[in-house]
């Protein structure tokens, strides 16, 4: 059976989708077949973050009416083996989707729930940006799920600058962290070829740190502020004051 997460952005654009999509990805390299319920029926926008928009020819709105099974509507991304999204968009019952994931239970080893599904999940990530207007967001986040039921919530710090962090311009992640207090299970890196569809070596690396820690094998955060010492850290923070 699946390890069913819920993965919960603390304010829109917190980067929930695309740490889903790569989380899952760095999962699937570590030997867990991965699916990731791609929650957003309006936009599709898990499909198109793992670059398969256009490619699907089912989505969980065609097992909704009956047209295909749910199994059908899953899709393999060919970029990384292992690694399957179900698109749900046209949904007309978002409860749907709690169906789909006991359905898709026995398929996977672990399913990544991207803000829907959450009757299914019994455990939950919350993504975050480092900066102080997310902090009450996160917080919130984090008491609404423990309310609903769902004891082991842990924290992903997204779009984390180490030139800022080194300033003293944000909190580290792990003074984030113990102000939000959730466990802090990954710490992504500000990257803005991501947005583009790739993604630097160093985030992929703190995506790897980040599913060791979901599967509970570390406890390692990547460090963000490294690339910001010693002679080019400090060029690059100039330049980075600049621009
Ligand atoms: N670590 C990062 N560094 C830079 N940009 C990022 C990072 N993570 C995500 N982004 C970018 O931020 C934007 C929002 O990301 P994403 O869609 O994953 O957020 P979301 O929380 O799922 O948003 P929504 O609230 O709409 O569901 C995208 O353009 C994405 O490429
Ligand atoms: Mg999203």
């Amino acid at each position: 059976m699946a390890e069913v997460i819920y993965i919960a952005g603390a304010r829109g654009g917190s980067g929930a989708t695309t740490c889903a999509v790569r989380l899952a990805s760095a999962l699937a390299a570590l030997g867990e077949r991965t699916l990731v319920l791609d929650g957003d029926y309006e936009c599709a926008s898990g499909l198109e973050t793992c670059g398969l928009q256009g490619l699907n020819v089912y989505t969980l709105a065609d097992a909704e009416e009956g047209a295909c099974r749910v199994k059908q509507a899953v899709l393999q991304n060919p970029a990384s083996p292992n690694t399957y999204v179900l698109p749900t968009l046209g949904l007309k019952n978002p409860d749907y989707c709690i169906t789909a994931v006991n359905e898709c239970s026995k398929l996977f080893d672990v399913i990544l729930c991207d803000g829907a599904a959450l009757g299914a999940c019994k455990r939950a990530i919350v993504v975050s940006a480092p900066y102080s207007a997310s902090i009450a967001s996160a917080k919130l986040r984090g008491a609404r799920l423990k309310d609903g039921g769902i004891e082991n919530v842990g924290l992903i710090i997204n779009k984390v600058n180490g030139g800022l962090v080194y300033d003293g311009a944000v909190l580290s992640p792990q003074e984030f962290a113990s102000v939000v207090r959730l466990p802090l299970l990954g710490v992504i890196p500000e990257d803005l070829t991501l947005p583009i569809g790739k993604i630097r070596p160093s985030t992929a690396r703190a995506f790897d740190m980040t599913a060791e820690a979901v599967l509970g094998r570390s406890q390692k955060t990547y460090g963000t502020v490294k690339p910001y010492l010693g002679v080019t850290g400090y060029f690059k923070r100039k330049l980075r004051a600049h621009v």
